[in-house]
C-alpha cells in the first residue's frame, strides 16, 4: 500500500496537458509582459522565465498532490468566473482545469482563526511538485473579500503576484487590477488588503536559493504589541 503522505509521480509534463498549458501561461506572462522601465522587475521576470524554461525543457514528473482543500476554496469559483472575464482569462481558464488536483495550504504554523477562513495558497510548480523543480516556485493565492494578510517578508527570496481576479492594494500604495505585477524583493515587508465584494486571485512567482525554496520558513511579522510582550 502506498503512504498517504508521499506524492506519486503520475506522468511526465509533456504527457499531462493540462499543467503544460499552464505553465504555458506563466511562461507568456513572464516573457512578453512589460517590466514598466523598472530594471529590479526586468531582471526578476528574466529569472523566472529562465528558470521556468529551463525546469519545462527536462520534462519533470507531475505529482498527484493530494487535493487537499481550505475554507477560502468556496470564493474559487466566483475567482475563476472573474478571472475568465477579464485581462487574465489565457490563466483563469487553464487554472479551472486543474482546479481538482491543487493542494491548498497556509504555510504558516501561527495562523488567526480569521484569516485561516480567508487566506490559502497552492503551488503548481516547485519543490514538492505537483510539477517539480527546485530553482523556482509558481502558484496562485485566494483571499476572501475583505481580507488583510498581514505583514511579512521573505528571507532570500523575491517575489511577484500577477493579479487574475479581484481588487487588492499592498501597503495602502495602490490598487491593482487583473494583469498588475508587483515585486517584492527579499526582506520587502508587505501587507496586502483585498476589495469588499469580490475574492482577489493572485498568481506568484518565488526566486531564490534552492535550500529556501525547500524550506521557505513562512512568518508573519511580529506586531508592534507582540514585539513588547516578547
Ligand atoms: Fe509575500
Amino acid at each position: 500500500m502506498t503512504d498517504m503522505n508521499t506524492p506519486m509521480a503520475t506522468a511526465r509534463l509533456m504527457d499531462s496537458p493540462n499543467w503544460l498549458y499552464l505553465l504555458r501561461e506563466f511562461d507568456a506572462l513572464y516573457r512578453y509582459g512589460s517590466a514598466g522601465g523598472s530594471p529590479a522587475i526586468r531582471g526578476h521576470r528574466k529569472r523566472v522565465r529562465d528558470r521556468l524554461s529551463a525546469a519545462m525543457a527536462k520534462n519533470p514528473d507531475v505529482l498527484q498532490t493530494g487535493g487537499d482543500s481550505k475554507p477560502v476554496i468556496a470564493h474559487f469559483p466566483r475567482a475563476l468566473d472573474l478571472g475568465e472575464r477579464g485581462a487574465m482569462q489565457g490563466m483563469a481558464r487553464a487554472l479551472r482545469e486543474v482546479r481538482d488536483e491543487l493542494t491548498w495550504e497556509y504555510g504558516y504554523e501561527k495562523l488567526s482563526k480569521a484569516l485561516a477562513q480567508k487566506y490559502a495558497y497552492c503551488e503548481v510548480l516547485g519543490p514538492k511538485g505537483p510539477v517539480q523543480c527546485d530553482t523556482l516556485i509558481l502558484g496562485f493565492v485566494l483571499f476572501a473579500p475583505n481580507t488583510t494578510y498581514p505583514q511579512h517578508s521573505h528571507l532570500d527570496i523575491e517575489e511577484s503576484y500577477i493579479s487574475v481576479a479581484g481588487a487588492w492594494s499592498e501597503n495602502n500604495a495602490a490598487v491593482f487590477a487583473p494583469g498588475s505585477l508587483i515585486l517584492n524583493r527579499s526582506g520587502d515587508e508587505h501587507r496586502i488588503t483585498t476589495g469588499d465584494r469580490d475574492p482577489c486571485l493572485l498568481a506568484y512567482a518565488w526566486c531564490g536559493p534552492e535550500d529556501r525554496l525547500a524550506s521557505p520558513n513562512m512568518k508573519l511579522t511580529a506586531t508592534r504589541r507582540a514585539r513588547r510582550n516578547a
